[in-house]
């Protein structure tokens, strides 16, 4: 009810609207109530997952409501190559083939991107830790008290796998599309932009991938399996690890997201 309250809803007034009425307009209002933000800590946040899972689309759903920003490695090392930097150089041809970029140079450009105050509230890990050497970095960093622990937060990472079925992957990563300008994701199967090929938000032409070529797709979701299902087990084993239905809609699993940070704020 609070929620309805907050978001403007005068249940009273839509008594006489039909029942699907009703429940559109409460789902609305749910959504919404979903999507405002707040400046609550949240603390880190690590997004595991496959290749094609929603890590990018919802931790900038997580972004906007905690206000806390979205580390993705994989932005981070294609923005490097966009630059020409020497991380870039050497992270290309890597990343072209599907593979992992080398755990020192990863760490390192982590290790940068947090030391950045708009970090001091809480992150969003996207695509990091991704294997379990990475894994024990990370905890290392934290517990090395690089950041401020004395604050009511947690200092250790909610870690949330989102779980997709192979299939409904093959069909994300081949149908996948970006604004090279805003970064905005969309999706031609599932959430295509409003005009053919073109960003809703700023009217650039959306970009395919490098990575998201077919030949490109099998070694990218085989390095998870290899790679990056360690990193689960290392999570699971200290308890860590929230595995949620990542196949569902992405608002549905917004949800989810956002219960499970609630749950852990109160
Ligand atoms: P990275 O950029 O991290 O790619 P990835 O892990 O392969 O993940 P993706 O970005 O492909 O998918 P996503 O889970 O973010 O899905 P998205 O939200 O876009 O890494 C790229 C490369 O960089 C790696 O291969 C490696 O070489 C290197 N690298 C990065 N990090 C590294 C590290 N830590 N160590 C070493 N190397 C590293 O969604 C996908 C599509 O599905 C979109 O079109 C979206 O619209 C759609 N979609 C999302 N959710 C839903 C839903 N619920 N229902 C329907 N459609 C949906």
């Amino acid at each position: 009810m609070l929620r309805l309250a907050a978001a403007g809803i005068d249940v009273a007034s839509n008594v006489s609207t039909s029942f699907v009425g009703l429940l559109n307009t409460v789902r609305e209002a749910f959504a919404n109530s979903m999507a405002q933000e707040t400046s609550r800590d949240v603390g880190p946040v690590v997004l595991l997952g496959p290749p094609g899972a929603g890590k990018g689309t919802q931790a900038k759903r997580i972004m906007e409501r905690y206000q806390v920003p979205q580390v993705s490695t994989g932005d981070l090392l294609r923005y490097n190559v966009a630059q020409g930097t020497q991380l870039g150089k050497a992270a290309k041809a890597v990343m072209d083939r599907g593979e992992l970029v080398s755990d020192d140079l990863v760490c390192e450009m982590v290790r940068l991107r947090l030391k950045q105050p708009d970090c001091r509230r809480g992150y969003i890990l996207d695509g990091f830790p991704r294997t379990a050497a990475q894994a024990v970095w990370l905890d290392a960093l934290l517990e090395d008290k690089f950041f401020d622990n004395s604050r009511p937060t947690r200092a250790w990472p909610i870690v949330i796998r989102l779980d997709v079925d192979y299939n409904q992957l093959l069909l994300r990563i081949t149908g996948r599309r970006s604004c090279p300008t805003c970064g905005r994701i969309y999706n031609v199967h599932f959430q295509p932009p409003r005009v053919d090929e073109v960003c809703d938000v700023d009217g650039n032409r959306l970009v395919t991938r490098n990575d998201d070529r077919l030949e490109v797709i099998q070694p990218r979701l085989a390095a998870y399996q290899e790679q990056t299902t360690p990193v689960a087990d290392y999570y699971q084993r200290t308890g860590r690890l929230i595995s949620i239905n990542g196949d569902r809609p992405v608002d549905e699993v917004t949800q989810q997201i956002f219960r499970i940070l609630e749950d852990h704020q109160a």
